[in-house]
C-alpha cells in the first residue's frame, strides 16, 4: 500500500497502524551536503516541521540533541520524538494547514522561543502549504536566524527529472503516478498536459491540479486529505531574490532553498 506522511496521522485507523514502520531516518546528509558540510557541533537548530525528528536519527548526524529544537504542527509526532530524545526541545505549533493541521489557527505566528539559530532546516514542508503561508512563514523564520545563520527548505520543482536514471517522468508526474496507485480514477495524461506551463501548481488530494494557483477544498471542514504545491527553481528564484537555490542531492527529488544573513 502507497502511503503519505499525512496518512499517518490523519489516514484509516490501517494506515496509522503504519506510524512505528516510518520516520526512522531523516534527511542530515541531504542538509549536510547541499550546506557544503557545516560544523554542527555547538550550533542551534530549528527542525521547521520536524515531526519526530527524524533528523537525529539520521546515520552520521552530528547535530546535538539539547541544541535541536522541533517545531510541528502534529502534537502527536512531537511527542514521539520527544520519547526518543528527551533532551532536545518539542515545541507545537497550533497553525492551520489544510492536510496536515485543518483544525488549527488560521495566520498563527511564531511562538517566541527565545533562541537564535544558526541553522534553520524544513524539509518537505512548504511542499505541503499554500504559498502565501509560505511566504509569511519564510519570513517569521528568517527573523529567527543568529548572526551568520542559515535557513534552508526544500521544495520540489514539476518539470524537473529527479530520477532520470531510474524512471522516465517528471516530478509532477512521479506523484501524480503515485497518486494514480491509490485513486485509478487520476487521469494522469490530462494532468500533464495541464501542467505544461505552469510556474507553480497545487495539487489537492491526488486528482485536481490548479495552475498558478494555491487550489480550493470546498468540503465544509476546509480540508482536504493531501497537498502537494510544486515550484519551477525559476518561480522560487523570483520570490525569494536573495536565495541561492541548488539542485537536488542525495537521491532526493527535492531541491533546496538557501538563505543567509
Ligand atoms: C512531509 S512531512 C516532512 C517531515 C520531516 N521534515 C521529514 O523530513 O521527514 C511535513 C511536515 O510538516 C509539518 N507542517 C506542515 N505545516 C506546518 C506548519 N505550518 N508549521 C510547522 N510544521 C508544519 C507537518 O505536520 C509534517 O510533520
Amino acid at each position: 500500500m502507497f502511503i503519505e506522511e499525512v496518512h499517518l496521522w490523519r489516514g484509516s485507523a490501517e494506515q496509522q497502524a503504519l506510524r512505528p514502520q516510518f520516520g526512522n531516518s531523516g534527511h542530515f546528509a541531504y542538509f549536510d551536503e547541499q550546506l557544503d558540510h557545516p560544523e554542527w557541533r555547538g550550533k542551534t537548530v530549528l527542525d521547521f516541521g520536524g515531526n519526530t525528528g527524524g533528523l537525529l536519527l539520521s546515520q552520521d548526524c552530528t547535530i546535538q540533541p539539547e541544541l535541536y529544537f522541533c517545531i510541528d504542527v502534529l502534537q502527536e509526532a512531537l511527542e514521539r520524538g520527544r520519547q526518543r530524545f528527551p533532551q532536545a526541545h518539542w515545541i507545537h505549533f497550533d497553525r492551520y494547514n489544510c492536510s496536515f493541521n485543518p483544525e488549527g489557527i488560521k495566520d498563527l505566528r511564531l511562538p517566541d522561543i527565545g533562541i537564535e539559530f544558526d541553522f534553520i532546516l524544513a524539509f518537505s514542508v512548504f511542499t505541503h502549504t499554500m504559498r502565501a503561508e509560505m511566504k509569511d512563514l519564510v519570513g517569521q523564520l528568517r527573523a529567527l536566524l543568529a548572526p551568520d545563520g542559515t535557513l534552508a527548505f526544500t521544495f520540489i520543482d514539476p518539470h524537473f527529472r529527479s530520477f532520470h536514471e531510474r524512471y522516465d517522468g517528471n516530478n509532477l508526474k512521479w506523484r501524480l503516478d503515485r497518486s494514480q496507485q491509490m485513486n485509478p480514477d487520476v487521469d494522469v495524461d490530462r494532468l500533464m498536459k495541464q501542467s505544461e506551463a505552469a510556474a507553480w501548481c497545487a495539487l489537492v488530494d491526488g486528482t485536481n491540479l490548479y495552475v498558478n494557483d494555491d487550489g480550493v477544498w470546498t468540503n465544509e471542514a476546509g480540508t482536504c486529505m493531501t497537498y502537494h504545491v510544486f515550484y519551477t527553481a525559476e518561480f522560487l528564484q523570483n520570490e525569494f531574490p536573495d536565495a541561492e537555490i541548488r539542485l537536488p542531492v542525495q537521491g532526493e527529488m527535492q531541491h533546496c532553498c538557501i538563505m543567509r544573513k
